[in-house]
């Protein structure tokens, strides 16, 4: 490339569209007190640096991977492709003149659609993990939140590598996720931070992660969902450790704050956005396609709905309890979500304290091992 081929730089609009800042009214804190005396967060930090992995040496970026393949080869894990199908049967619908090439082409989007959701997620998750470095007042937790936030940076670096380099053009951002994290990054409160990335977004990530891993053979995001995975049960580990001392010490009035922030934002899990653009790159109008989807939605099994959301309130309302929060104020928590339904889970998956369970990086390893 010689200078006169050098792409011009960019404008101000451009650099707007690229970079969003938002401002964080938490204080930081600089600890005098090096004493490690939270044995488990030690035992935590230790498990975190074994357990490191390398992206670049440990999956097998020449796989090929045929976009096409993977989403055939999985149909059942695709919730977007199986309402589109059911809403071509109802007359007026612009799916009804869509033949198989269009309906596979709509599982690449939404396949896409989701990895850019995973990349902007874990983004969100290194910014808030290297805030709560900044903002926790126990070095053991400054500590370990710093092997997190290089997790996160890794999770970021592989789901962005495979989208670019196996799947094409990401998606933006959904409202509803950046709505999210954006909150947790601007609250002056160091635990809301945990709360709502160590307990509320790692539990959705858990369950979305681990439903696409049921749903591909595709080894390469196998292995990468396998490894993501070990990494964010020590985070929603570390959420429930450092938590659960933590508010021991608040006030009724301070819990009741936090019984809330969980109230408001499960209830908005319930009714999450999906992302608008899939239908805009597929040609569809969606204001003329969303009858159809409404009417087949309705008529699809209620529980292809329901999985998705089992696998999330599975994680999140054991950890809850264990965080006291269930009980607090006379059972307020436990009262509004036993009317959602949700208190069937309370002893559901133990991802709080289970983290070595789940640490697929040390089962290779130790096969590796024993094999040579
Ligand atoms: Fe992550
Ligand atoms: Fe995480």
């Amino acid at each position: 490339m010689t200078t006169t081929d050098l792409p011009p730089l960019p404008s101000d609009a451009e650099v707007d569209a690229t970079i969003k800042h938002v401002t964080d009214h938490a204080q930081r804190a600089f600890l005098w007190n090096y004493d490690r005396s939270r044995d488990q967060l030690v035992t935590l930090y230790n498990k975190a640096m074994s357990s490191q992995w390398n992206s670049v040496t440990e999956l097998d970026w020449s796989t090929e991977v045929d976009p096409e393949e993977l989403v055939q080869t999985s149909p059942q894990g695709n919730l977007t492709v199986q309402i589109a199908r059911a809403a071509a049967e109802v007359p007026g619908s612009p799916f009804a003149t869509w033949g198989e090439k269009e309906f596979v082409q709509l599982g690449i989007e939404s396949l896409k659609a989701t990895m850019s959701q995973f990349m902007h997620g874990e983004q969100g998750a290194m910014i808030v993990a290297a805030k709560i470095v900044e903002t926790v007042p126990w070095i053991d937790a400054k500590y370990y939140a710093a092997t997190q936030t290089m997790d996160e940076a890794r999770h970021t670096e592989v789901f962005a590598k495979y989208l670019h380099t196996k799947l094409g053009e990401a998606y933006p951002m959904s409202p509803f996720l950046e709505a999210q994290i954006d909150a947790l990054m601007a609250d002056s409160r160091w635990d809301i931070a945990y709360l709502g990335m160590q307990i509320v977004i790692e539990s959705l990530a858990l369950a979305a992660f681990g439903s696409m891993l049921r749903a591909t053979e595709e080894p390469l995001l196998k292995k990468l969902l396998r490894y993501v995975m070990s990494d964010e049960a020590r985070h929603v580990a570390f959420g429930v450790l450092s938590l659960a001392e933590f508010y021991q010490e608040l006030s009724d009035a301070e819990l009741k704050e936090r019984q809330d922030f969980l109230c408001d934002n499960t209830m908005r899990n319930r009714a999450r956005s999906t992302t608008p653009e899939i239908w805009e790159r597929m040609g569809v109008n969606f204001d003329e396609a969303l009858p159809s989807i409404m009417e087949a939605a309705q008529k699809m099994n209620k529980s292809q709905f329901a999985s998705f959301e089992q696998g999330f309130f599975a994680k999140l309302v054991p950890n809850v309890r264990k965080l006291g929060l269930l009980d607090a104020n006379n059972g307020y928590l436990r009262q509004r979500w036993g009317e959602a339904g949700l208190l069937e889970f309370e002893f559901a998956d133990d991802t709080g304290s289970d983290y070595e369970n789940y640490d697929e990086v040390a089962k290779d390893r130790a096969a590796h091992a024993a094999a040579s």
